[in-house]
Protein backbone atom coordinates (compact mmCIF):
# COMPACT_ATOMS: atom_id res chain seq x y z
CA UNK A 1 0.00 0.00 0.00
CA UNK A 2 0.93 3.33 -0.88
CA UNK A 3 0.47 6.54 1.14
CA UNK A 4 1.33 10.04 0.44
CA UNK A 5 0.72 13.02 2.28
CA UNK A 6 1.36 16.73 1.86
CA UNK A 7 1.90 19.20 5.18
CA UNK A 8 -1.21 21.67 5.17
CA UNK A 9 0.21 24.72 5.62
CA UNK A 10 -2.02 27.48 6.57
CA UNK A 11 -1.71 31.03 5.37
CA UNK A 12 -0.41 33.22 8.48
CA UNK A 13 1.21 36.01 7.00
CA UNK A 14 -1.47 38.44 7.90
CA UNK A 15 -2.03 37.26 11.55
CA UNK A 16 2.48 37.01 11.32
CA UNK A 17 2.23 40.74 10.29
CA UNK A 18 -0.16 41.62 13.24
CA UNK A 19 2.22 39.98 15.48
CA UNK A 20 5.24 41.67 14.44
CA UNK A 21 3.42 44.77 15.35
CA UNK A 22 2.79 43.78 18.96
CA UNK A 23 5.87 41.72 19.04
CA UNK A 24 7.76 44.50 21.30
CA UNK A 25 4.80 44.76 24.13
CA UNK A 26 4.97 41.06 23.81
CA UNK A 27 8.62 40.58 24.74
CA UNK A 28 7.72 42.39 28.12
CA UNK A 29 5.47 40.25 28.90
CA UNK A 30 6.74 36.86 29.05
CA UNK A 31 4.94 33.72 28.96
CA UNK A 32 1.39 35.22 28.94
CA UNK A 33 -1.14 33.31 27.48
CA UNK A 34 -0.76 33.47 23.70
CA UNK A 35 -2.96 35.38 21.60
CA UNK A 36 -3.78 34.64 18.33
CA UNK A 37 -1.00 36.15 16.53
CA UNK A 38 -0.40 33.28 14.34
CA UNK A 39 3.31 31.43 14.16
CA UNK A 40 6.49 33.36 13.19
CA UNK A 41 8.69 30.72 14.23
CA UNK A 42 7.60 28.05 11.42
CA UNK A 43 10.23 28.16 9.27
CA UNK A 44 12.29 24.64 7.81
CA UNK A 45 14.94 25.87 10.37
CA UNK A 46 12.57 25.92 12.85
CA UNK A 47 10.94 23.32 12.64
CA UNK A 48 14.15 21.29 12.46
CA UNK A 49 15.16 23.28 16.11
CA UNK A 50 11.91 22.23 17.23
CA UNK A 51 12.27 18.79 16.52
CA UNK A 52 15.42 18.50 18.10
CA UNK A 53 13.93 20.30 21.53
CA UNK A 54 11.08 17.66 21.56
CA UNK A 55 13.80 14.79 21.12
CA UNK A 56 15.43 15.84 24.18
CA UNK A 57 12.59 16.91 25.75
CA UNK A 58 9.37 15.45 25.19
CA UNK A 59 10.02 12.08 23.12
CA UNK A 60 10.71 10.13 26.19
CA UNK A 61 6.55 10.37 27.23
CA UNK A 62 5.70 11.15 23.53
CA UNK A 63 7.88 8.85 21.33
CA UNK A 64 10.89 9.82 19.50
CA UNK A 65 8.40 10.33 16.28
CA UNK A 66 5.80 11.39 18.43
CA UNK A 67 2.85 9.17 18.06
CA UNK A 68 2.98 8.88 21.48
CA UNK A 69 4.55 6.36 24.27
CA UNK A 70 2.13 3.92 26.12
CA UNK A 71 3.92 3.14 28.93
CA UNK A 72 4.80 6.96 29.87
CA UNK A 73 1.33 7.95 29.10
CA UNK A 74 2.40 10.26 26.28
CA UNK A 75 -0.59 10.71 23.57
CA UNK A 76 0.19 10.42 19.98
CA UNK A 77 0.49 13.78 18.54
CA UNK A 78 0.43 13.53 14.91
CA UNK A 79 -3.19 13.25 14.69
CA UNK A 80 -6.36 15.33 16.14
CA UNK A 81 -5.51 16.52 19.80
CA UNK A 82 -7.77 16.21 22.42
CA UNK A 83 -6.89 19.79 24.18
CA UNK A 84 -5.97 21.95 21.51
CA UNK A 85 -7.24 22.40 17.71
CA UNK A 86 -4.98 25.33 17.01
CA UNK A 87 -1.91 26.59 17.03
CA UNK A 88 -2.19 28.82 19.91
CA UNK A 89 -3.89 26.42 21.76
CA UNK A 90 -1.05 24.14 21.44
CA UNK A 91 1.51 26.84 22.34
CA UNK A 92 -0.76 26.79 25.88
CA UNK A 93 -0.57 23.19 26.65
CA UNK A 94 3.25 23.27 26.09
CA UNK A 95 3.73 26.72 28.07
CA UNK A 96 1.06 25.38 30.55
CA UNK A 97 1.18 21.85 30.79
CA UNK A 98 -2.31 20.06 31.39
CA UNK A 99 -3.31 20.19 34.95
CA UNK A 100 -3.60 17.15 36.87
CA UNK A 101 -1.05 14.76 34.19
CA UNK A 102 1.90 14.14 33.46
CA UNK A 103 2.03 16.92 30.79
CA UNK A 104 3.92 19.26 32.93
CA UNK A 105 4.81 23.05 31.80
CA UNK A 106 7.73 23.80 30.06
CA UNK A 107 10.89 25.35 31.93
CA UNK A 108 9.69 29.32 32.52
CA UNK A 109 13.24 30.55 30.96
CA UNK A 110 12.46 28.01 27.75
CA UNK A 111 11.39 31.33 25.61
CA UNK A 112 8.32 31.50 23.88
CA UNK A 113 10.80 31.02 20.27
CA UNK A 114 10.93 27.72 21.41
CA UNK A 115 7.43 26.95 22.35
CA UNK A 116 6.62 28.09 19.16
CA UNK A 117 9.25 25.99 16.84
CA UNK A 118 7.86 23.06 19.16
CA UNK A 119 4.59 24.30 17.75
CA UNK A 120 6.03 24.07 14.17
CA UNK A 121 7.03 20.35 14.05
CA UNK A 122 3.84 19.37 15.51
CA UNK A 123 2.50 21.16 13.37
CA UNK A 124 4.78 19.90 10.53
CA UNK A 125 3.26 16.73 11.85
CA UNK A 126 -0.45 16.79 11.40
CA UNK A 127 -1.63 15.95 7.70
CA UNK A 128 -4.75 17.40 6.49
CA UNK A 129 -6.52 14.16 6.29
CA UNK A 130 -8.27 15.47 2.43
CA UNK A 131 -4.67 15.51 0.85
CA UNK A 132 -3.71 12.13 1.79
CA UNK A 133 -4.14 9.77 -1.10
CA UNK A 134 -5.14 6.21 -0.74
CA UNK A 135 -4.95 3.63 -3.22
CA UNK A 136 -7.84 1.79 -1.98
CA UNK A 137 -11.71 2.90 -2.65
CA UNK A 138 -13.18 3.64 0.64
CA UNK A 139 -17.25 2.68 -0.91
CA UNK A 140 -15.43 -0.48 -1.81
CA UNK A 141 -14.11 -1.00 1.72
CA UNK A 142 -17.68 0.20 3.25
CA UNK A 143 -19.12 -3.06 2.13
CA UNK A 144 -16.32 -5.40 2.88
CA UNK A 145 -16.60 -4.28 6.47
CA UNK A 146 -20.35 -5.23 6.76
CA UNK A 147 -19.86 -8.11 3.96
CA UNK A 148 -17.22 -10.31 3.25
CA UNK A 149 -14.76 -9.16 5.95
CA UNK A 150 -17.54 -9.66 8.98
CA UNK A 151 -16.02 -6.39 10.28
CA UNK A 152 -19.43 -4.95 11.72
CA UNK A 153 -19.90 -8.31 13.48
CA UNK A 154 -17.73 -7.29 15.96
CA UNK A 155 -17.76 -3.34 15.55
CA UNK A 156 -19.91 -0.84 15.90
CA UNK A 157 -19.94 2.10 13.20
CA UNK A 158 -22.02 5.07 13.85
CA UNK A 159 -24.73 3.23 15.83
CA UNK A 160 -24.59 -0.03 14.04
CA UNK A 161 -23.05 -3.34 14.35
CA UNK A 162 -21.61 -5.48 16.90
CA UNK A 163 -19.97 -4.83 20.51
CA UNK A 164 -17.47 -7.37 20.46
CA UNK A 165 -14.85 -5.38 19.36
CA UNK A 166 -13.86 -1.22 19.90
CA UNK A 167 -16.66 1.45 18.30
CA UNK A 168 -14.38 2.57 14.98
CA UNK A 169 -17.02 5.79 14.46
CA UNK A 170 -13.69 7.66 14.59
CA UNK A 171 -11.43 5.44 14.45
CA UNK A 172 -9.40 7.26 11.48
CA UNK A 173 -9.00 10.72 13.67
CA UNK A 174 -6.27 9.26 15.51
CA UNK A 175 -4.71 6.50 13.42
CA UNK A 176 -2.20 6.88 10.15
CA UNK A 177 -3.54 4.53 7.39
CA UNK A 178 -0.23 2.14 8.21
CA UNK A 179 -1.80 2.17 12.04
CA UNK A 180 -5.33 1.08 10.04
CA UNK A 181 -3.63 -1.47 8.04
CA UNK A 182 -1.14 -3.07 11.03
CA UNK A 183 -4.87 -3.22 13.05
CA UNK A 184 -6.40 -6.06 10.35
CA UNK A 185 -3.09 -7.41 9.76
CA UNK A 186 -1.48 -8.13 13.12
CA UNK A 187 -4.10 -7.73 15.98
CA UNK A 188 -2.12 -8.75 18.55
CA UNK A 189 0.40 -5.67 18.32
CA UNK A 190 -1.08 -3.52 20.79
CA UNK A 191 -4.24 -4.71 22.96
CA UNK A 192 -5.90 -2.66 25.40
CA UNK A 193 -6.47 -4.21 28.74
CA UNK A 194 -10.15 -3.60 28.28
CA UNK A 195 -10.18 -6.01 25.51
CA UNK A 196 -8.04 -9.04 27.02
CA UNK A 197 -10.10 -12.12 27.71
CA UNK A 198 -10.67 -13.51 31.03
CA UNK A 199 -11.18 -17.46 31.51
CA UNK A 200 -12.55 -18.03 34.88
CA UNK A 201 -13.34 -21.67 36.59
CA UNK A 202 -16.12 -20.58 38.59
CA UNK A 203 -17.47 -22.41 42.07
CA UNK A 204 -19.34 -24.37 40.25
CA UNK A 205 -16.99 -25.89 38.20
CA UNK A 206 -17.60 -24.25 34.97
CA UNK A 207 -15.15 -22.17 32.64
CA UNK A 208 -16.45 -19.28 31.60
CA UNK A 209 -14.63 -16.96 28.55
CA UNK A 210 -15.07 -13.22 28.29
CA UNK A 211 -13.40 -9.95 28.34
CA UNK A 212 -12.11 -8.11 31.09
CA UNK A 213 -14.56 -5.70 32.05
CA UNK A 214 -13.11 -5.31 35.65
CA UNK A 215 -10.14 -6.83 37.77
CA UNK A 216 -9.34 -5.91 41.05
CA UNK A 217 -7.75 -8.08 44.24
CA UNK A 218 -11.14 -8.82 45.12
CA UNK A 219 -13.02 -9.77 42.00
CA UNK A 220 -13.50 -9.98 38.18
CA UNK A 221 -15.98 -9.15 36.29
CA UNK A 222 -16.29 -10.71 31.73
CA UNK A 223 -19.07 -10.34 29.49
CA UNK A 224 -19.23 -13.24 27.52
CA UNK A 225 -20.34 -13.66 24.06
CA UNK A 226 -23.68 -12.98 24.04
CA UNK A 227 -22.98 -9.49 25.97
CA UNK A 228 -23.73 -11.21 29.78
CA UNK A 229 -22.07 -9.44 32.23
CA UNK A 230 -20.39 -12.65 34.59
CA UNK A 231 -18.94 -11.40 38.73
CA UNK A 232 -16.82 -13.56 40.56
CA UNK A 233 -15.47 -13.10 43.86
CA UNK A 234 -11.49 -13.98 43.63
CA UNK A 235 -11.96 -16.35 47.14
CA UNK A 236 -14.53 -18.41 45.28
CA UNK A 237 -13.49 -19.02 41.62
CA UNK A 238 -11.52 -22.52 41.60
CA UNK A 239 -8.87 -20.37 38.96
CA UNK A 240 -8.56 -17.65 36.32
CA UNK A 241 -6.49 -17.69 33.54
CA UNK A 242 -5.64 -14.10 31.41
CA UNK A 243 -5.43 -13.72 27.80
CA UNK A 244 -3.89 -10.71 26.44
CA UNK A 245 -4.19 -11.84 23.39
CA UNK A 246 -6.84 -9.98 21.05
CA UNK A 247 -9.88 -11.82 19.93
CA UNK A 248 -9.91 -10.01 16.30
CA UNK A 249 -8.69 -12.82 13.39
CA UNK A 250 -5.75 -11.56 11.66
CA UNK A 251 -7.15 -10.49 8.09
CA UNK A 252 -3.54 -11.10 6.48
CA UNK A 253 -4.04 -13.79 3.72
CA UNK A 254 -7.90 -13.60 4.57
CA UNK A 255 -8.02 -10.56 2.48
CA UNK A 256 -6.19 -9.95 -0.38
CA UNK A 257 -4.11 -6.62 -0.97
CA UNK A 258 -6.63 -4.55 -2.94
CA UNK A 259 -9.35 -5.50 -0.06
CA UNK A 260 -7.20 -4.38 2.73
CA UNK A 261 -6.39 -1.50 0.90
CA UNK A 262 -10.03 -0.51 0.53
CA UNK A 263 -10.70 -1.60 4.29
CA UNK A 264 -8.10 1.11 5.04
CA UNK A 265 -9.82 3.88 2.69
CA UNK A 266 -13.28 3.28 4.20
CA UNK A 267 -11.71 3.43 8.11
CA UNK A 268 -9.49 6.35 7.32
CA UNK A 269 -12.79 7.95 6.30
CA UNK A 270 -14.34 7.49 9.55
CA UNK A 271 -14.52 10.29 11.35
CA UNK A 272 -15.98 13.33 12.69
CA UNK A 273 -14.25 16.54 12.23
CA UNK A 274 -11.84 17.22 9.36
CA UNK A 275 -8.80 19.57 10.71
CA UNK A 276 -9.03 22.71 10.21
CA UNK A 277 -6.98 23.66 6.14
C1 LIG B 1 6.44 13.13 31.69
C2 LIG B 1 5.78 12.84 30.42
C3 LIG B 1 5.61 13.98 29.41
C4 LIG B 1 6.58 14.83 28.91
C5 LIG B 1 8.07 14.89 29.24
C6 LIG B 1 5.90 15.66 27.95
N1 LIG B 1 4.58 15.34 27.86
FE1 LIG B 1 3.20 16.19 26.64
N2 LIG B 1 1.73 15.07 27.49
C7 LIG B 1 1.93 14.08 28.42
C8 LIG B 1 0.64 13.52 28.80
C9 LIG B 1 0.39 12.40 29.80
C10 LIG B 1 -0.33 14.23 28.05
C11 LIG B 1 -1.85 14.01 28.07
C12 LIG B 1 -2.48 14.98 29.04
C13 LIG B 1 -3.98 14.72 29.11
O1 LIG B 1 -4.36 13.71 29.71
O2 LIG B 1 -4.73 15.50 28.54
C14 LIG B 1 0.40 15.18 27.23
C15 LIG B 1 -0.20 16.04 26.34
C16 LIG B 1 0.47 16.84 25.44
C17 LIG B 1 -0.14 17.63 24.41
C18 LIG B 1 -1.64 17.72 24.14
C19 LIG B 1 -2.05 16.48 23.36
C20 LIG B 1 -3.53 16.45 23.04
O3 LIG B 1 -3.97 15.47 22.41
O4 LIG B 1 -4.24 17.37 23.39
C21 LIG B 1 0.85 18.26 23.72
C22 LIG B 1 0.70 19.20 22.53
C23 LIG B 1 2.10 17.88 24.35
N3 LIG B 1 1.82 17.01 25.39
C24 LIG B 1 3.36 18.32 23.94
C25 LIG B 1 4.52 18.08 24.65
C26 LIG B 1 5.79 18.69 24.35
C27 LIG B 1 6.04 19.62 23.18
C28 LIG B 1 6.66 18.23 25.29
C29 LIG B 1 8.13 18.62 25.45
C30 LIG B 1 8.39 20.00 25.71
C31 LIG B 1 5.95 17.32 26.16
N4 LIG B 1 4.66 17.26 25.75
C32 LIG B 1 6.53 16.64 27.22
C33 LIG B 1 3.13 13.68 28.95
C34 LIG B 1 4.36 14.31 28.74
C1 LIG C 1 -14.37 -11.36 16.46
C2 LIG C 1 -14.53 -9.94 16.60
C3 LIG C 1 -13.81 -9.04 15.60
C4 LIG C 1 -13.88 -9.04 14.23
C5 LIG C 1 -14.62 -10.00 13.33
C6 LIG C 1 -13.09 -7.89 13.80
N1 LIG C 1 -12.57 -7.24 14.88
FE1 LIG C 1 -11.45 -5.58 14.81
N2 LIG C 1 -11.14 -5.68 16.82
C7 LIG C 1 -11.74 -6.60 17.66
C8 LIG C 1 -11.25 -6.40 19.02
C9 LIG C 1 -11.66 -7.20 20.26
C10 LIG C 1 -10.35 -5.31 18.96
C11 LIG C 1 -9.58 -4.68 20.15
C12 LIG C 1 -8.31 -5.44 20.41
C13 LIG C 1 -7.27 -5.13 19.40
O1 LIG C 1 -6.76 -4.00 19.38
O2 LIG C 1 -6.99 -6.02 18.57
C14 LIG C 1 -10.31 -4.89 17.56
C15 LIG C 1 -9.55 -3.83 17.07
C16 LIG C 1 -9.68 -3.30 15.80
C17 LIG C 1 -9.06 -2.07 15.36
C18 LIG C 1 -8.19 -1.15 16.24
C19 LIG C 1 -9.11 -0.30 17.06
C20 LIG C 1 -8.41 0.74 17.90
O3 LIG C 1 -9.12 1.39 18.70
O4 LIG C 1 -7.19 0.91 17.76
C21 LIG C 1 -9.42 -1.88 14.06
C22 LIG C 1 -9.03 -0.71 13.15
C23 LIG C 1 -10.23 -2.99 13.68
N3 LIG C 1 -10.38 -3.84 14.77
C24 LIG C 1 -10.78 -3.17 12.42
C25 LIG C 1 -11.44 -4.33 12.02
C26 LIG C 1 -11.82 -4.62 10.66
C27 LIG C 1 -11.63 -3.67 9.49
C28 LIG C 1 -12.39 -5.84 10.66
C29 LIG C 1 -12.91 -6.64 9.48
C30 LIG C 1 -11.98 -6.84 8.39
C31 LIG C 1 -12.40 -6.31 12.04
N4 LIG C 1 -11.81 -5.38 12.83
C32 LIG C 1 -12.93 -7.52 12.47
C33 LIG C 1 -12.65 -7.58 17.30
C34 LIG C 1 -12.98 -7.91 16.01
Amino acid sequence: MRVSSTLSRRPRLLAALCALALAGIAQHTPHSIAEDAGNLYNTAVDIRMGERYFERQCSRCHGFDATGNDEAGGPNLTGRLRNASTDVGIFNVIRNGVQGTAMLPVAPDVPDATVWQLVAYIDSLRYDPSSVVLDGDAGRGADLFTGKGDCASCHMVNGSGGRMGPDLSRIGEDNTPEDLLLSMTNPHEEVAPRWWTLRVTGPDGELREGFRMGEDSFALRIMDEEENLWSFRKSQIQNYQRVEESTMPSYEGELNDSELDDLVAYLFSLRREVLPQ
